[in-house]
């Protein structure tokens, strides 16, 4: 039986700002079900998280941490959820925010983090075999693992480290008048955190990292180039040999039509019918016309441009002069915002833009839809393709990373999950988009049958657990 422990930004159900929620939420208690390894999760205390939870824990402890001249308070919390044990560290000054990133002081927040979870260690009585650390927030922690620990504490010596990049373009990049006097950094430490003259989080968990993983295996390939790496190419390039892709899963239960109470009626690929139900429903709540023989497209997702909104800004009219429904759910930059709301205010009996990020309105659209936009530039894992799935909205998706993975076109040579288009490039979104739109009204029954096809995919977190467990396994 392994020790294994997950350091990371957010999970779900209790603070999340996307789609390392959802996998932190959910691959612990996924790796359980496969293992009888001991798994436990620790996370910040922010003020998101529900009171619901907070009146359930159990207080642990509170020690100071030190970090550089400071000494912070970190009360320890405890709360097992479905089996899997997480721990949350308090700090009001840090966490007690509007926001869970995006402040400031997010070095300051994050190295106070990091250099937390492993000074508890003792006061939960787990030292780990491995630190599974995710995204920038958590890779102060590898880094200083391998850099403070492990050299001068026998506890931590023998700890692996594996660092998971779920995106490449956040980095944690900052300025070195801050190595020493916020991360606590010796100078000797900064040829292992510098990148381009700044001080690089990303690349010294690269560097100090013992694997480093990803979310699909084409965007473990992807970031090896500059296209896709944004900046880091030379870097994972000198460290090709411990990296690979993983692909992700989503929460069966959590999604699953036939029970989701959150949408109008309960569906599945052997009782169809509700889908219906659920599209209807959704037209009269948004004052669209009731068509059953019209396709509605939906586009779900946070509005920034590596999502591929500039295509959409390139083809909206086009696909709208469509008879088609369009509806869009998301919130982010002004521009994306902006556009949408402006698109729907010129299309109004066709198009809806609900700018906003609720996840039960998210289930009514994704039930309710019949074809599912993700034309991502880049794509890291990308959930949206899977859960849409799981609800029989068929994807179109630009092929890249786990969107490549995880859809195939229906040309092709096995019949296909979705439409997919290779170039970035407007037209050729579009044009997946008239093909999809022109099989959902040339043939009904295929089309159903397609739907139906889309809802028996497997994207369950079982296979992805297994090959964690199996790189675990390599490690220790
Ligand atoms: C990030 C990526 C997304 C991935 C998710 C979970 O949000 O952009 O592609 O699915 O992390 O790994």
């Amino acid at each position: 039986m392994k020790k294994i422990l997950y350091i990371a930004g957010e999970a779900l159900p209790f603070a999340s700002s996307g789609g390392l929620g959802d996998v932190i939420g959910s691959l612990p208690a996924a790796l359980k079900a496969e293992s009888d390894d001991d798994i436990r999760v620790i996370l910040p205390l922010y003020s998101a998280v529900p009171e619901k939870f907070r009146e359930k824990f159990e207080f642990i402890g509170s020690k100071d941490i030190s970090l550089s001249w400071r000494k912070q308070y970190c009360g320890i919390f405890r709360y097992v959820y479905q089996g899997v044990t997480f721990y949350f560290l308090d700090n009001e000054f840090y966490f007690k925010r509007a926001s869970l990133y995006g402040e400031f002081d997010d070095g300051e927040r994050f190295a106070f983090f990091c250099r937390a979870a492993l000074e508890i260690l003792p006061d939960i009585d787990f030292f780990p075999d491995i630190l599974h650390a995710h995204d920038w927030h958590a890779a102060l922690s590898v880094i200083y693992l391998k850099r403070c620990y492990a050299e001068y504490d026998a506890r931590y010596e023998n700890t692996k480290a594996i660092f998971t990049i779920h995106n490449i373009q956040y980095q944690g990049i900052y300025d070195f008048a801050i190595l020493g006097d916020v991360f606590g950094l010796m100078p000797s430490d900064r040829e292992i955190v510098e990148y381009n003259g700044c001080i690089n989080l990303l690349k010294g968990a690269i560097v100090c990292a013992d694997r480093v993983t990803t979310v699909s295996p084409t965007y473990a390939k992807e970031i090896l180039s500059p296209k896709f790496s944004h900046g880091l190419d030379n870097v994972l390039n000198m460290f090709s040999f411990k990296l690979s892709g993983i692909l992700n899963g989503i929460d069966r239960d959590y999604y699953n039509p036939a029970k989701d109470k959150e949408i109008f009626a309960n569906f599945s690929w052997k009782n169809p019918e509700g889908k219906a139900i659920c599209k209807s429903g959704l037209q009269k709540m948004l004052g669209l016309p009731e068509r059953e023989d019209v396709p509605m497209i939906a586009v779900i997702s946070r509005l920034v441009s590596h999502k591929g909104f500039d295509l959409l800004m390139l083809a909206g009219d086009d696909i709208l002069r469509e008879d088609v429904q369009l509806v869009v759910l998301g919130m982010g930059d002004k521009s994306y915002e902006e556009y949408f709301t402006k698109l729907s205010d010129r299309y109004p009996d066709k198009c809806k833009t609900l700018i906003t990020y609720n996840r039960d309105l998210s289930k009514r659209i994704y039930s309710a839809a019949d074809i599912f936009l993700m034309p991502s530039k880049s794509e890291p894992c990308g959930l949206a393709q899977m859960i849409c799935s799981r609800y029989g909205t068929v994807p179109i998706i630009h092929e890249t990373g786990g969107l490549y993975d995880s859809i195939k076109d229906i040309g092709c040579e096995n019949g296909g999950n979705g439409f997919t288009f290779a170039a970035y490039s407007a037209y050729e979104m579009l044009n997946s988009v008239r093909r999809a739109c022109a099989f959902f009204k040339s043939d009904r029954e295929g089309f159903k049958e397609l739907s139906k096809k889309v809802m028996r995919v497997d994207f369950s977190w079982k296979q992805s657990a297994l090959s964690y467990i199996e790189l675990y396994n390599q490690l220790y």
